[in-house]
């Protein structure tokens, strides 16, 4: 990839022009989403309206029974009932409550499970079928259940469960019933178990309560997997007690010159903390060989001639590089890699590994054979750009594939060797590719990528020669050269990461893009009764 065309222009700091929708919020009434879709599904007053039906789950479910003319009333009497004994289960149960009582004003208390009455979250009973990350959801009018045989697959059930209450379901303030759920059942599993998406936190330093609502987003579907790129040419992103000028020097700036920031040590914890609250494992990266400008300006000893740069604040790459000829090079990247490790319960420690054009390919090699083995010393495994395949990490290695063609022999050999793939292809599912050429955020080297582009292909059958069998999954990577805030982050990711979403979720057999367009109409109500200002795309039929 040629470096000069991951190169942005200036960010405009005009608001004006931006590419994204206008009026969505209208389409909160429940009145014009019947007349525009003229169904009514029955004249009971607790019968669904088509705005939350078993139809419109994103990402698609395995298996939908719908009981037309039956439906389970929330009101102010229902309790939140949970697996007795199981304080992961009465976690969820609670997360729940948290989610449904601003807008309806319940108190939803959350209670042992005795039978099964109002919303019960169960660890016993489901279909085998739904594996370790799945559930099963049975709506009567009598009772919500909800089984699984983990908390992770509780957490993923509530996510449907949501989406089959009314949209403003999802307002923060309090709103007017019925709350009615559609009667039927859900048997539901992924497909791939990593779903990812990732934030560049280092172009532009984002707040923890940013991340935090980053966080809230991606869960509300199934995306299991948080990647911070934490460090690069502009900024260094979280606190290494034993190379405390990285944050405090190499932490204060970013493109366009702005205060940028960093993350203690505390903070990370309490973000890592946070994601796993919404079964979301954090796997942070910090990009190396290259990329690795601010590290360079904050210690002149990292340099091969000894004199540090000055800090960066462009959008050029590949012009940086580690030292790979000194020993101190990795005495730190050790001591780097020791502290992150500490501070991150997940498997995996990403160490980037793409655009390292500033190193010889030798020092490349000499350099991730070096690095690698230190991932394993501190109890990690590790996952990087494709292009750390060249130093042929071992079998627990995972890649992660940014590349915009399907044709990488080096991916099928490295999955030959029993590498795993996560499936993040530029022109795809990179959300800070433009919508169109309209779009004022974002950049455009990989192309534009609509909506249709980013769901429109198959994971499993993607790269040549490899098989579904080698893909852990897909990640929705944010870079954010161009992006400074909560409401950019999601003009870009919204409505697109829902199509990687399910792509990581749903089934193969799911797959139709018509089907995905209608289904993603219905989410938009209940984006913007979130607050998240999202792209509304013509190729979607928005109903408003
Ligand atoms: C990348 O976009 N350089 C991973």
């Amino acid at each position: 990839m040629p470096s000069q065309l991951r190169s942005a222009p200036p960010r405009s700091s005009s608001p004006a022009g931006r590419s994204r929708g206008a009026g969505v919020r209208s389409a909160l009434a429940a009145a014009v989403l019947v007349a525009a879709t003229g169904v009514v599904t029955s004249a009971t007053p607790a019968a669904a309206t088509p705005e939350s039906s078993l139809q419109q789950i994103v990402p698609a479910p395995v298996e939908v029974t719908t009981r037309p003319g039956t439906a389970f009333a929330l009101t102010a009497a229902t309790e939140i009932r949970t697996q007795p004994g199981s304080a992961e289960a009465r976690r969820v149960g609670e997360y729940l409550a948290g989610l449904l009582r601003p807008s309806t004003g319940y108190r939803l208390p959350v209670q042992p499970a005795r039978s099964p009455r109002g919303i019960t979250l169960l660890l016993t009973g489901a279909d085998p079928r739904v594996g370790e990350q799945g559930y099963q959801l049975d709506v009567t009018p009598a009772a919500v259940v909800l089984r699984a045989r983990t908390a992770d697959g509780l957490f993923s059930g509530v996510q449907t469960l949501r989406q089959l209450l009314p949209a403003k379901v999802e307002s923060p303030t309090r709103q007017r019933g019925p709350w009615t759920v559609p009667g039927g059942s859900v048997l539901d599993h992924p497909r791939f178990g990593h779903r990812g998406a990732m934030l560049d936190v280092a172009r532009h330093f984002f707040s923890v309560d940013e991340v935090k609502r980053y966080v809230d987003q991606i869960a509300a579907y199934k995306i299991n997997r948080l990647h911070l790129h934490l460090a690069d040419d502009q900024g260094w992103r979280i606190e290494i007690k034993s190379w405390p000028n990285l944050a405090v020097h190499g932490g204060s700036t970013e493109v366009g010159g702005g205060p940028g920031g960093y993350y203690t040590q505390e903070q990370y914890r309490e973000l890592v903390a946070y994601a796993a609250s919404r079964h979301i494992t954090v796997v942070p990266e910090i990009d190396l060989p290259g990329h690795t400008n601010a590290a360079l300006s904050s210690y002149p000893e990292l340099n091969c001639d000894g004199v540090a740069p000055p800090l960066y604040t462009g959008t050029e790459v590949g012009f940086s590089s580690l030292c790979i000829g000194k020993e101190i090079t990795y005495t730190f990247v050790d001591d780097v890699l020791r502290e992150l490790a500490a501070l991150t319960p997940g498997e995996y420690l990403h160490i980037g590994g793409d655009e390292a054009h500033a190193t010889t390919e030798p020092d490349y090699l000499t350099f991730m054979n070096r690095v690698l083995p230190l991932v394993a010393k501190h109890g990690k495994k590790a996952t990087g750009w494709h292009e750390f395949l060249k130093a042929e990490p071992g079998a627990g290695a995972v890649a992660q594939y940014w590349g915009t063609t399907g044709a990488a022999p080096e991916l099928a050999a490295a999955a030959a060797r029993g590498t795993t793939i996560v499936l993040s292809p530029a022109n795809r599912a990179y959300l800070d590719m433009k919508y169109d050429e309209n779009t004022e955020l974002g950049l455009s080297w990989a192309g534009y990528v609509e909506v249709r582009d980013a769901y429109d292909w198959n994971p499993g059958a993607y790269l040549e020669g490899v098989p579904e069998s080698a893909i852990r999954g897909v990640e929705a990577p944010l870079w954010t050269e161009t992006l400074t805030n909560s409401d950019e982050i999601e003009q870009m990711a919204f409505p697109r990461l829902l199509a990687v979403a399910e792509l990581g979720w749903s089934p193969a057999s799911t797959h139709d893009w018509t089907g995905f367009a209608t289904r993603l109409a219905a989410q938009g109500p209940r984006l913007a009764a979130r607050g998240v200002d999202y792209y509304a795309s013509p190729q979607v039929p928005w109903r408003n």
